[in-house]
């Protein structure tokens, strides 16, 4: 009888166990399959743009990287006001999938990433989809994701959201 019990015990254990690993690794596939694609244009020259892209992959995304011969043309051509500015330009459609965007409405173009914004910042973008045109992290603060720095500065800085009209309000602060 205690026996019996025992091994019950053992074995509802054991399929807890087994419910566990199946939910486990099942969320980790379904992570995997639904990884958001991120492309990102740099300067072939950038080591800090590199770093960056290396935050993304370690946060789950897949990046598309793609050099340019001038990131002062692509930043101009989409309209990047000069004090949003920093090295390397992304972009991410606003459901985070691979697809090419249709049509360049506000509401379906892809958000613009621009700088070392933090991969915690770009999920958020793409779980609450605010209507914004994209984020910023102006410049290159020290300690910002790919910044940081061999002493272990770090600046204060903020993200940025804006919106076509280029107003800024503050996504989140570190
Ligand atoms: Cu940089
Ligand atoms: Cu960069």
């Amino acid at each position: 009888m205690n026996f019996i019990l025992r091994s019950g015990i053992a074995s509802v254990k054991l399929l807890i166990a087994a419910i566990c690993i199946f939910v486990i690794s099942g969320s980790g596939a379904a992570f995997a399959d639904n990884a958001p694609t991120i492309t990102v244009f740099k300067s072939p020259s950038c080591g800090c743009c590199g770093k960056w892209v290396d935050h993304l992959k370690d946060n789950g995304f897949k990046v598309d990287v793609k050099q340019a011969r001038s990131m002062a043309a692509i930043k101009k051509s989409i309209g990047l006001q000069p004090k949003l500015h920093s090295c390397h330009t992304a972009f991410l459609n606003r459901d985070g999938s691979a697809k090419q965007p249709s049509g360049d409405h506000h509401k379906s173009s892809p958000y613009i990433i621009e700088g070392h914004v933090p991969a915690k910042d770009i999920k958020k973008l793409l779980a609450e989809k605010p209507d914004v045109k994209g984020l910023s992290v102006p410049g290159m603060p020290a300690g910002s994701p790919g910044m940081e720095m061999e002493d272990g500065s770090k600046d204060k800085y903020d993200v940025l959201s804006f919106d076509e009209a280029g107003k800024t309000e503050v996504f989140s602060s570190y």
